[in-house]
């Protein structure tokens, strides 16, 4: 099909309900979003599931940055409904994940080969706005606890349409972060030690990536021992409440002395990083996927990050090509390897994200799925 036929002819702007944060800390609202037809290069998507993600509450708390409103949600999937020109890769009725990485092809890090870190990712160029006419600024660059959101066709990748919605969603943000973080950024292995702090779909995620990679110690660290049973059912093969028992010293216990091979901050507090570092053995591997406030400060014995060597790699979105990693996991996913509905605490509706960011700092689940 050619581009032109695949574009949608007499298309109006649209309005939709949306799930908005106005002001930090403020409650999110349900408002009326206006979404313009897609322009070149763009696509609506009629959203069927959004997992709610800690990412969403930081933005909602200040602490991404200062561009509110928000239209919140971005762990999405859902099925086209138009596209504009030059849009190619995917046609109206294509089942997709959202991902925030539309990679350009032409930076510096894609030019050397690298399109899983592009520095100039794409999103969709024209704006989605409140009724009035104020400009939104979508989670990264996707807004999809909303009926329906405007992208880059770029940020649409095809899998396999029976997939279940919600769990394919997930793999749109967190559930990749933490499988990414382990198997891409920490490049984990047949037979290592991973340590996985925060025990959160990411940090969960990152358990079920250590597993499937082969790691033969898998230790889980949180603070919650409902999370920590969680964490077993997605392959840790020991747990740890730091609340209780030093996670390092038990860490260090349980590797002979020695410390892991990758130590992953699924939480982004300096004190848990440090533990991290403390916690592997010598030339291992930090992975920070926890995202930290803009207010926080890490402190280090610097003779330490040179005497311990290894590496310390940061992780963002797990370093994932979505156009390589999606269709892969949701393979494996549809083999029974890897179990996304385990990620999936609730389905709630969109009215009820602000309850299920209390239910996220309560510690009651692991995700909150919207369905539409
Ligand atoms: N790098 C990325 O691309 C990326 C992508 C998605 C999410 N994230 C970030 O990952 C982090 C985790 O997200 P999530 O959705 O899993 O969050 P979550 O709130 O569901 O999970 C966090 C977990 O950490 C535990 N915890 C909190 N403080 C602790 C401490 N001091 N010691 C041990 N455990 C502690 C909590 O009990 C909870 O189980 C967030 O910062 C989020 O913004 C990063
Ligand atoms: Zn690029
Ligand atoms: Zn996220």
């Amino acid at each position: 099909m050619s581009a032109d036929t695949n574009k949608q002819e007499n298309l109006m702007p649209q309005t939709v309900k949306g799930v908005v944060a106005k002001a930090v800390g403020e409650p999110v609202t349900i408002e009326n979003i206006v979404i313009p037809d897609p322009g070149p290069g763009e696509a609506v998507v009629e959203i069927q599931a959004c997992g709610v993600c800690h990412t969403d509450l930081h933005y909602r708390e200040g602490g991404i940055n200062d561009e509110f409103p928000f239209l919140l949600g971005h762990e999405a999937s859902g099925l086209v409904e138009s596209v504009g020109d030059g849009v190619t890769d995917v046609v109206p009725g294509d089942f997709v994940i959202l991902n925030w990485r539309a990679v350009c092809g032409q930076c510096r890090s894609c030019l050397r080969g690298k399109p899983q870190i592009c520095f100039a990712t794409h999103n969709a160029e024209q704006k989605m706005t409140l009724e009035d006419g104020t400009v939104l600024s979508p989670a990264l660059g996707i807004g999809a606890f909303a009926e329906k959101t405007l992208v880059a066709a770029g940020q649409c990748t095809k899998v396999d349409p029976s997939a279940s919605p919600a769990a394919a969603g997930l793999l749109g943000c967190g559930v990749m972060a933490g499988i990414g973080a382990a198997i891409n950024t920490g490049g984990v292995g047949r037979g290592d030690s991973v340590a996985v702090f925060g025990c959160g779909g990411v940090g969960d995620a990152a358990i079920a990536g250590s597993k499937l990679a082969g790691a033969s110690i898998i230790i889980a660290v949180d603070l919650d021992d409902q999370k920590l049973e969680w964490a077993k059912g997605f392959g840790a093969t020991h747990t740890i409440n730091s609340k209780n028992e030093d996670a390092v010293e038990k860490i260090r216990e349980l590797t002979g002395g020695n410390g892991v091979d990758v130590a992953i901050d699924a939480i982004g507090l300096p004190e848990v990083y440090k533990q991290c570092f403390e916690a592997r053995d010598l030339a291992g591997t930090v992975v920070l996927v926890g995202v930290p406030h803009p207010d926080m400060v890490l402190e280090l014995p610097f003779i330490e990050v040179f005497g311990r060597g290894g590496a310390l790699k940061s992780s963002w979105y797990g370093d994932c090509l979505p156009s390589r990693d999606f269709p892969m996991l949701i393979d494996l996913y549809q083999q029974g390897r890897l179990d996304l509905d385990g990620f999936v605490s609730e389905t709630i509706g969109l009215g009820d994200v602000e309850e299920a960011f209390h239910k996220m700092e309560r510690g009651e689940v692991l995700r909150s799925v919207v369905e539409m």
